[in-house]
């Protein structure tokens, strides 16, 4: 008998082939997995939007959103006010999301209120460990929550909170000029530059309220839970979704007219040079003065609605005219105020808002994301304006609107000397015409020493 071994090289060799090819299956079967799982996971996204955003040409209106506002039961009581001046109850759609049941002296809860809902406690559950701030978890998971009531015929979702105030109409138009079939993050950031260095230049902030699109937040709800798991250390729910979007590779679409508000004091430099963009939302409140001087801050917010429902896509829109006989500028912000220069001052000034607010904290200039005229001014008698508020609006002959400004107060300075000392002292009320059909102008009365004055201001 002879004895013939497999010589030791040749058996490494078969070895090796061998172990190459079981790692190569387990790689096949790996990949093919991962590819059967995205597939799937495309084809539930697909499913659902096709089961919600049928494929329609018909207008965007009020009914296609969905608003998920994030309260507080311990607020409710201060903050109810906000929310009740913009939703109109049985026509705006959504839900107000609360930390806990409503305490007894709300219920039964106002058919003015949106209808509310409590947040799930997710505190309980094992998926969030290290939660660093469990109320931000909270206010992110609104989303998601407002998503899972399953509402139908919904195009957009849109976040806000308590102390935001939507103007729904502008909203409702803005909106249907994007595609909702396609995933839109859109909102706008911070007029702070710190507040957007910190977080992010192309984050939403939540305040100033924000929209997504249905298969956005339908994609987002899919995934949200595991995301958050993996920004537990975030100290701002704004930012946790902002990081899970970009997982998703969705970046925000800038939108002008969102306002964050992230201020204190008077805001009336900023409401006065407001640019041509609908004005879509306004932002704490309760931080700000009134923006009525005469008027406390819920009352300033209604005062504010009552031009609005006569002429949304006016209010604050900016126009710009000059009485050249005596060297006057005059600055109108629909719906809002009236300003009058006794100077000649190019639109590039008068488009600045004069800095009569402060930023959320004591920062480093430069602290806005846009310019500003310095306040008080250098030279106060030439610079400063006489300052008129939104009184009152009715309508006049042939669909004309009329909207009446009176004076806040004297303006207690000298004439501005340099440009022909004509004081506009005189002037206690400035009367604005505006007609439907001409959206960019704007026909101003005044009576000046008995005289009545006409003057055309353009955008
Ligand atoms: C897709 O939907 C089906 C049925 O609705 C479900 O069983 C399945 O788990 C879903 N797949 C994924 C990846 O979510
Ligand atoms: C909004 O449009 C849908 C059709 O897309 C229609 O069914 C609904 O009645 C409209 N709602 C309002 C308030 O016009
Ligand atoms: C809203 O609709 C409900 C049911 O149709 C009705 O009971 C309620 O009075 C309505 N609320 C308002 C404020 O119109
Ligand atoms: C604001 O003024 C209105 C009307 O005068 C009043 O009803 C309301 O209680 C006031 N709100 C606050 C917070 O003082
Ligand atoms: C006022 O507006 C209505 C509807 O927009 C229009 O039918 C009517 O002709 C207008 N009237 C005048 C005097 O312009
Ligand atoms: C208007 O201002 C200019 C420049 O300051 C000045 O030259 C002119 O005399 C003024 N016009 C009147 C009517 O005072
Ligand atoms: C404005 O009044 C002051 C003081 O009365 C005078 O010195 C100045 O020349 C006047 N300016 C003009 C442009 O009339």
């Amino acid at each position: 008998m002879s004895y013939s071994p497999i010589p030791l090289a040749t058996l490494f060799k078969s070895l090796a082939i061998f172990l190459g090819l079981v790692l190569l299956m387990f790689y096949i079967s790996l990949k093919k997995n991962t590819h059967f799982h995205q597939f799937n996971l495309l084809a539930n996204f697909t499913q659902n939007w096709q089961a919600s955003v049928p494929i329609t040409n018909t207008p965007t209106n009020i009914s296609h959103i969905v608003y998920g506002i994030v309260g507080s039961m311990n607020t409710w009581k201060h903050k109810n006010s906000y929310v009740k001046s913009w939703w109109r109850p049985n026509v705006t759609r959504g839900y107000l999301f609360l930390d806990r049941d409503p305490t007894m002296d709300f219920l039964p809860w106002s058919s003015s209120y949106p209808p509310f809902r409590v947040n799930e406690n997710f505190i309980k559950r094992s998926l969030y460990k290290n939660i660093v701030r469990p109320d931000q978890v909270r206010i992110v998971r609104t989303v998601m929550e407002t998503f899972k009531q399953g509402d139908e015929d919904v195009r957009w979702y849109v976040m806000a909170d308590d102390d935001t105030i939507v103007f729904v109409d502008n909203l409702v138009e803005v909106l249907a000029k994007y595609d909702h079939s396609k995933y839109m993050y859109i909102g706008a950031n911070s007029e702070c530059i710190k507040s957007n260095f910190d977080f992010s230049f192309d984050m939403a902030f939540g305040g100033a309220g924000y929209a997504l699109s249905y298969p956005l937040a339908a994609a987002l709800a899919k995934v949200f839970d595991k995301c958050i798991q993996r920004y537990t250390h975030l100290w701002v729910s704004d930012f946790m979704l902002y990081s899970c979007l970009s997982d998703l590779v969705v970046s925000l679409t800038h939108q002008k007219g969102f306002h964050q508000i992230d201020l204190v004091g008077d805001i009336s430099g900023l409401l006065s040079a407001h640019p041509q963009i609908p004005l879509l939302s306004l932002h704490h409140l309760d931080t700000i003065d009134p923006i009525f001087p005469f008027m406390n801050r819920s009352e300033s917010i209604n005062h504010l609605m009552k031009a609005s429902k006569v002429d949304h896509s006016r209010l604050l829109q900016q126009t710009i005219c000059y009485h050249r006989p005596s060297n006057w500028s005059f600055s109108v912000s629909w719906g809002y105020s009236v300003h009058i220069y006794e100077n000649i001052f190019p639109r590039s000034y008068l488009r600045k808002p004069i800095e009569t607010f402060r930023p959320w904290r004591k920062e480093r200039p430069p602290l806005y994301m846009f310019n500003t005229r310095p306040w008080p001014p250098g030279n106060p008698c030439c610079e400063a304006p006489h300052v008129f508020y939104f009184d009152s609006i009715e309508k006049s002959e042939g669909n004309q609107t009329v909207t009446t400004y009176v004076r806040a107060s004297p303006r207690g300075l000298a004439a501005c000397s340099s440009s022909g000392n004509f004081s506009a002292d005189p002037i206690t009320q400035i009367q604005v015409f505006s007609s439907p059909a001409a959206k960019h102008m704007e026909v101003l009365h005044y009576s000046w020493y008995r005289k009545r004055s006409l003057l055309q201001c353009f955008t």
